[in-house]
């Protein structure tokens, strides 16, 4: 089993360079379904999560060429409807955007359900709503979402019960290419569903509003292919801050964008750390001792719950009680027992941790839960003192770009390494 082995206890110091946005790549990858033509797309991470996308369009027919390690050309003009591999599909989240994407181009869609990390509940009724308030018949059934309409939807108005970045980015996928006006109100306002529209907006959509609440899609007859640069991945970035902060080193975050990073930047202050903001970078420094803080994890600009695991390892490392409280999903917090075996003294109510400071993280051998639970478990094992072995990192490697050699550039005693784990033993 390949693990990620760190000997901790050394303070980062150095620049870090951060790539594209995972969650902004996936939606527009998909998004060139929509398109006709060549599209080139730069600055994509390469991470699994995208070689997942770029092979599920390969095998649905799309023409894929890599210019280079951050850079696409895609051509969709021959794919094919329902084609995507049902087992590529269901695990990834950013699959489900094949269903508005297909349902956009050809008036219906059949796509695997999706996986992604397990937060508990992750319901799609949202997007099952949006679908239909633009006329599609949609049926989730046999693991698949499938959705008929006369051939091409109409636009509508879509109120969200619930502010989704899915649903909300589905949604305008669906109605860029609708007949009419769609309007989407309270919608989901991450970076990524600005990134999404420039990209569509650049290929020829008419879509206003993007990044507040209300967004309208004025629909188009067709869209063409366009050279676009995805934007950084502020969790990416905003986990190097934290390790910055964990390991009481001086990092500089490059290639960001500090406006996204306001929310994780206000609560490193509120701790007692500097963070230095420049035009495209931020330099993080912590000098000990850390305060205790409350944190809420909200929909954008709010707290960002992918930044959730994270963050409780730095509450950790304070000098006193901090909370965090879960505002998105209603089962994130099962990474804290891992933080558990390295020391952390955390109580879990339903959707609140209550984190007592001062851990002295010791090293351990514990596993990446999820994807973010994987990067608190890197951080935390950079802060320990002695040897921390991860398991499970193809979780961390779905989301984060070269993350081993990232931080052994800046100091960390860190590696990857196929470790033999021992036969389990039938003797109970
Ligand atoms: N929700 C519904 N109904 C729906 C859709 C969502 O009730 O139809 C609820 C969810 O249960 C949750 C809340 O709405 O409580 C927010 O879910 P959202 O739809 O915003 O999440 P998502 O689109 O499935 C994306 C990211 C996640 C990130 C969340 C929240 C992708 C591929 N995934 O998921 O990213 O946690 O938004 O910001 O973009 C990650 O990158 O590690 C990750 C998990």
């Amino acid at each position: 089993m390949e693990k990620i082995i760190i000997n901790g206890g050394k303070p980062l110091y150095g620049t870090i360079e951060v790539g594209g946005m995972k969650n902004s790549s996936l939606p527009i990858l998909f998004g060139t379904i929509l398109v006709s033509g060549d599209c080139v797309i730069e600055n994509l991470p390469p991470i699994d999560d995208v070689f997942a996308a770029l092979s599920i369009l390969k095998a649905m027919g799309a023409k894929v060429r890599m210019l280079d390690s951050t850079t696409v050309e895609i051509n969709t003009d021959n794919i094919v409807c329902g084609s995507a591999p049902y087992e590529q599909a269901r695990h990834m989240r950013g699959s489900y955007y094949i269903a508005g994407a297909e349902l956009g181009r050809f008036g219906r869609t059949h796509v695997a359900l999706p996986g992604g990390c397990d937060f508990g509940q992750r319901p799609i009724d949202q997007h099952v709503k949006g679908f239909e308030k633009l006329g599609a018949d949609v049926h989730v059934e046999n693991g698949y979402i499938n959705a008929e309409s006369s051939g091409v939807l109409t636009g509508a108005s879509v109120y969200m019960d619930v502010v989704s970045v899915g649903a909300t980015i589905n949604i305008i996928l669906a109605a860029v290419l609708a007949d009419g006006v769609t309007v989407i109100d309270n919608a989901a306002r991450e970076p990524h569903i600005v990134d999404l529209a420039n990209f569509l907006n650049a290929c020829g959509a008419d879509i206003a509003g993007a990044g507040t609440d209300v967004i309208r899609i004025k629909g188009v007859s067709g869209l063409k292919g366009v050279n676009y640069g995805v934007i950084p991945d502020m969790i990416e970035a905003g986990t190097y801050m934290i390790a910055a902060a964990a390991t009481g080193g001086k990092l500089t975050v490059a290639n960001v964008i500090p406006k996204h990073l306001e929310s994780v930047t206000a609560k490193l202050l509120e701790m007692g750390a500097v963070v230095e903001e420049n035009d495209t970078s931020v330099v993080v420094s912590a000098p000990y001792p850390l305060k205790p803080v409350n944190v809420k994890t909200q929909p954008y600009p709010g707290f960002p719950t992918d930044m959730n695991p994270q963050m409780c390892v730095l509450l950790c490392l304070a000098d006193g009680v901090s909370m965090m409280r879960e505002g998105v999903w209603d089962n994130r917090f099962r990474y804290v027992k891992e933080l558990v075996r390295m020391g952390a003294d955390i109580t879990v109510e339903p959707k609140v941790a209550i984190v007592r400071g001062k851990t002295p993280f010791k090293g351990a051998s514990v596993k990446a839960v999820d994807l973010r639970a994987g990067a608190a478990v890197v951080i935390a094992g950079l802060a320990a003192e002695g040897t921390t072995e991860i398991g499970d990192i193809y979780h961390i490697e779905r989301g984060y770009e070269n993350i081993v050699e990232k931080l052994r550039a800046v100091g960390a005693d860190i590696e990857k390494r196929i470790v033999n784990e021992p036969a389990q033993s039938n003797v109970i």
